[in-house]
């Protein structure tokens, strides 16, 4: 197993292409399709390496390294991942299996909630319906990366769906997928592209908040990159766009915060975290996959659509209130985050009515 995830990448992907994302036609769509999750993983030291590197930034001082490497976290992040993981960006998006999300309804039922949430199954609805139509509104369909052309570009929307999908053909869990496909998600409601750049992280983590989890990938977002730009010399080299870089530094005053939350995690599991955030930040590097690459695979299985988005979420946010204790402190506080939710994605309602096309296809 351990063989199987060596591969002789940095060879295979760093003499033909100077830099991911740059101006030059066809550079970006040739890393995508040629760099897997192993060759990103193969680059990472061991965890040991990791945690003296860090600690020497002043993070995690108080924590001791243990025996735990990026073989370890591939078998334990993706005990059926198999041999998808060698697979690149565009062979998974073009993998026309078709999708299977939990059959769940596409809404809430009030039957479905503890009996101190019912109240609220009216407004939990509102909410998802309200996180489809931002993914599809106008603010969406801007390109991603703004100054590529076209031919190299996607849209916010593409992105969102490309990383959702990506997770879901990797096997990661529903929360993790639904992490992904909804972790910029504050940027499809922000006009101001400098004021997302630098805040779109903590804002989508209070849109994300009602969904439990499910927003811890988007506040770490930022550090997530700064792990795999320190650590692997793939994703520095081949994965990492110059805007992506700036983004990096104007976002590394959210790392301290983000080591907080993060040292709750002791020795293994410490690692185990740090890990996961560097393959969910492969995961958000690779949905950058211009369409015209797709569309000869185009089906109509390839992204999901707005009912399955929609069963997800209510899959999600069911399974995390059953987690929740029923007293009223949680109720008002999960009350509390769901309005906080909803005044920031609001901020799309002046613009013009969101697209009645289903998300997906163009
Ligand atoms: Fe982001
Ligand atoms: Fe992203």
């Amino acid at each position: 197993m351990l063989a199987r995830f060596r591969q002789p990448i940095q060879r295979t992907v760093s003499h033909c292409y100077p830099r991911f994302f740059s101006q030059q036609s066809y550079h970006n769509v040739e890393m995508l399709k040629s760099i897997s999750l192993v060759n990103i993983f193969a680059s990472l030291p061991n965890f040991d390496h990791i945690l003296k590197k860090l600690q020497s930034h002043h993070y995690f001082p108080n924590q001791s390294p243990v025996s735990y490497d990026s073989h370890q976290a591939l078998r334990q992040l993706f005990p059926n991942g198999d041999k998808k993981l060698h697979h690149s960006a565009v062979t998974l998006l073009t993998d026309s299996t078709p999708v299977v999300l939990p059959s769940t309804e596409t809404v809430v039922h009030p039957d479905h909630l503890a009996s101190h949430f019912k109240q609220l199954a009216s407004p939990i609805n509102l909410y998802i319906d309200k996180l489809c139509q931002v993914l599809a509104n106008t603010l969406a369909e801007r390109n991603y990366e703004a100054g590529l052309p076209d031919s190299e570009n996607v849209s916010e929307r593409v992105h969102a769906l490309q990383a959702g999908l990506v997770a879901y053909r990797l096997g990661l869990s529903h929360v993790n997928i639904a992490a992904l496909l909804l972790h910029d998600i504050s940027r499809c409601t922000k006009e101001d592209i400098a004021h997302s750049h630098r805040f779109h992280h903590t804002e989508s983590s209070k849109i994300l908040s009602p969904l439990g989890a499910v927003k811890n990938y988007t506040s770490h977002h930022p550090f997530a990159k700064f792990l795999l730009y320190e650590f692997s010399e793939v994703y520095r080299t081949h994965l990492l766009s110059p805007l992506s870089q700036n983004s990096l530094k104007m976002q590394s005053d959210s790392f301290a915060a983000s080591v907080r939350r993060l040292s709750i995690h002791q020795n293994e599991k410490l690692a185990e975290a740090l890990f996961q955030l560097m393959a969910m930040r492969a995961i958000d590097d690779f949905s950058k996959v211009p369409e015209h690459l797709l569309q000869a695979n185009l089906t109509a299985s390839h992204y999901f659509d707005n009912d399955t988005i929609k069963k997800l979420l209510v899959h999600v946010m069911v399974n995390h209130l059953i987690l929740l204790n029923p007293d009223e402190a949680t109720v008002s506080q999960f009350r509390s985050d769901l309005s906080a939710a909803m005044k920031i994605l609001s901020r799309v309602d002046h613009l013009q009515p969101e697209k009645k096309q289903h998300l997906g296809l163009k």
